[in-house]
């Protein structure tokens, strides 16, 4: 099979240093809750996840509450709906599996929580992918239902093509392209795989910038101390 390996793109999260895009993400959020969440899951992350990252308290709250869930059994051994706090996870489009697959022509629409990990290059993976849909090469057939996507296995997807240009709108007027949309979904699912490891890089950073003050110090305080010493 003819398949095509995604580029490797420019991310600005690649780094040491680097660290996630906050405008990007809120936009991959937009992104991932508009488009991808009718059918796919993000089960590995809660609404608090994403405050001070995408949204604030508030609005990750104000997310949350229009999301109703089932909770229970309560006191009398019922289940019951309620709106999602900041402890719930994000919202399942299908109760199980037997559905998602009939809601797709048999295939089923995997969680995203850790799909940049789960494939090899994952946000290079995922951005191609969404990129990458286009007409097959001349005498293969497609079924019904079926695209044709050299990125993905076999280069045959269930997946019809999320994205359209200006599918969504952004409040920032970034322009909605197909390619920004897949950008920024793409670092949001990065980010969502490793939630903790922007605080990680944070610390790390903070880390070193205090081992070099004290050894700037105990410099410092060394020729000082030598001078007085004369
Ligand atoms: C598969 C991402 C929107 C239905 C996939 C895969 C990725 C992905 C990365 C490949 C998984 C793998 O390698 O195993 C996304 C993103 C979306 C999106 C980021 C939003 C921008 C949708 C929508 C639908 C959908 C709206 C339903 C209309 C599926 C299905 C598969 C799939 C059925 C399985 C394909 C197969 O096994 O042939 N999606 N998706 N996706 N997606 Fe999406």
């Amino acid at each position: 099979e003819d398949l095509a390996h995604p580029p490797s793109y420019p991310w600005r999260h690649r780094g040491f240093f680097a660290s996630f895009d906050c405008g990007a993400l809120r936009r991959g959020l937009q992104v991932y809750r508009e488009v991808c969440s009718t059918c796919h899951s993000l089960e590995r992350i809660r609404w608090r996840e994403l405050v001070g990252v995408t949204h604030t308290k508030e609005e990750v709250k104000d997310m949350a509450k229009e999301v109703e869930i089932t909770d229970g059994p309560n006191q009398e051994g019922e289940m019951f709906e309620r709106p999602s706090k900041l402890f719930d996870k994000l919202p399942s489009p299908y109760s199980n599996i037997q559905q998602g697959r009939a809601a797709n022509g048999g295939a089923y629409p995997p969680d995203l929580s850790l799909m940049v990990k789960a494939r090899h290059e994952g946000h290079d993976y995922v951005m191609a992918l969404l990129t990458g849909y286009m007409d097959p090469p001349a005498g293969k057939i497609i079924m019904e239902g079926r695209h044709y996507n050299p990125y993905f296995p076999g280069g045959i997807i269930s997946m019809p093509p999320p994205l359209q240009d200006d599918g969504v709108e952004y409040e920032d007027g970034t322009v909605a392209s197909i390619a920004q949309q897949a950008r920024d979904v793409a670092q949001f699912l990065n980010w969502a795989a490793e939630p903790e490891s922007d605080e990680r890089k944070k610390n790390a950073a903070l880390h070193m910038s205090a081992l070099i003050f004290m050894a700037l110090g105990a410099g410092y305080s060394k020729r000082v101390g030598w001078a007085s010493r004369k």
